[in-house]
């Protein structure tokens, strides 16, 4: 495994790996994407296999122009094309019908795919020079925490892969806000980086609650993910006592009012600020997560903004099926 940082010469190494079915670690503005080729099935069967993803979780497929959704996906209607022209390039995945260009693996043999053009300039330039819509889901292994910098993919996906561009932190910090469109309306399949209210300013109000019909399984609906391998739980209200004798660590929004009997204590915001707190909801949980200890606390965050993605993230960290 290579590991660059960025420069004009790295992006084109990594064109080329992505062109000759290798896999490319990239920034996005989200987390860190593991990338290959959307039209080889080959090298997407290789991105399933280093995850340890199973393959009925669907993958996102990434392009930089707005020419290539017309290649990629069928009855682009009015409603997506607004969203698009809002919101792209930036953290929101669209799912549309696909067309036959893209391989059965990539969308685990679903009737649509999920798309989406991201703004950060290394993810832009390194699909341009590909050539080639690029399949890319976190670079983490399945599960387990997502990656915002270099260092955190190296750490999980290291001697797996061809090669990581660094490109210094992802600013957003988490994933992508995924989509549904179908019948005219919009579903929330995934909240993330670009909160709903900024959706339903632009196109009404969007649906929580996704119909069976047209709920595939994904991870939305495992009970586990993005999970730390230290145990989590969220704080109990109220005054608590610790088990004696166990290391305890703290996930807090802001700084505590009172002092708790804490190994470590991470702050997601010194000023409250939801943003910043989504930007280091990752790091935090990964430095928790190698500190030795033996539970993890997380408090609860407002769930207004970015708030919405936070929360269903240390839900789904915790183990606890409410994505809402
Ligand atoms: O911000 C992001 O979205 C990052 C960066 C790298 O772009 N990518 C990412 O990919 O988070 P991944 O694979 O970790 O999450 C993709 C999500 C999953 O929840 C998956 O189930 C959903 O998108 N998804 C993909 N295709 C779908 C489809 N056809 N229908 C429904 N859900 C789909
Ligand atoms: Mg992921």
């Amino acid at each position: 495994m290579k590991l660059h940082k960025v420069t004009s010469q790295s992006i084109k190494e990594a064109a080329l790996i992505i062109q000759n079915g290798g896999l490319v670690a990239f920034p996005t503005e989200t987390v860190y994407g593991l990338g290959a080729d959307a039209l080889n099935p080959l090298a997407v069967a290789r991105v399933f296999e280093v995850k340890e993803r199973p393959n009925f979780d669907p993958l996102i497929v990434h392009i930089s122009s707005l020419a290539d959704i017309e290649r990629l996906c069928l009855k682009i209607d009015k409603m997506a094309r607004t969203l698009m022209k809002h919101f792209w390039p930036g953290p929101l995945t669209l799912v549309l019908p696909k067309s036959s260009l893209v391989p059965d693996i990539v969308t685990a043999g679903l009737p649509t795919v999920a798309v989406r053009m991201p703004s950060h300039p290394v993810a832009s330039e390194l699909i341009k020079a590909a050539g080639t819509p690029v399949a890319a889901p976190s670079a983490n292994l399945f599960s387990r925490l997502s990656p915002t910098t270099a260092k955190h993919v190296k750490e999980q996906l290291g001697d797996k892969i061809d090669l990581i561009l660094d490109g210094g932190r992802s600013p957003i910090g988490v994933e992508s806000t995924v989509i549904l469109l179908a019948s005219g309306k919009a579903h929330l399949l995934r909240p993330g980086g670009l909160s709903l209210e900024d959706i339903e300013n632009v196109i009404g109000a969007v649906k929580i609650q996704i119909p069976k019909s047209l709920s595939p399984l994904s991870p939305g609906q495992l009970p586990r993910h993005y999970s730390p391998r230290t145990p989590i739980r969220f704080l109990p209200p109220g005054k608590i006592e610790f088990e004696k004798g166990k290391k305890v660590g703290l996930l807090a929004f802001t700084p505590l009012k009172a002092k708790m009997p804490c190994e470590v204590v991470e702050i997601l915001s010194p000023e409250g600020d939801i943003v910043e707190a989504a930007a280091n909801l990752f790091p935090c949980l990964h430095r928790l997560d190698k500190a030795g200890l033996d539970i993890i606390y997380a408090e609860s965050v407002p769930k207004i903004g970015l708030g919405r993605a936070i929360m269903d993230r240390l839900y789904k960290a915790v183990g606890d099926s409410r994505s809402e």
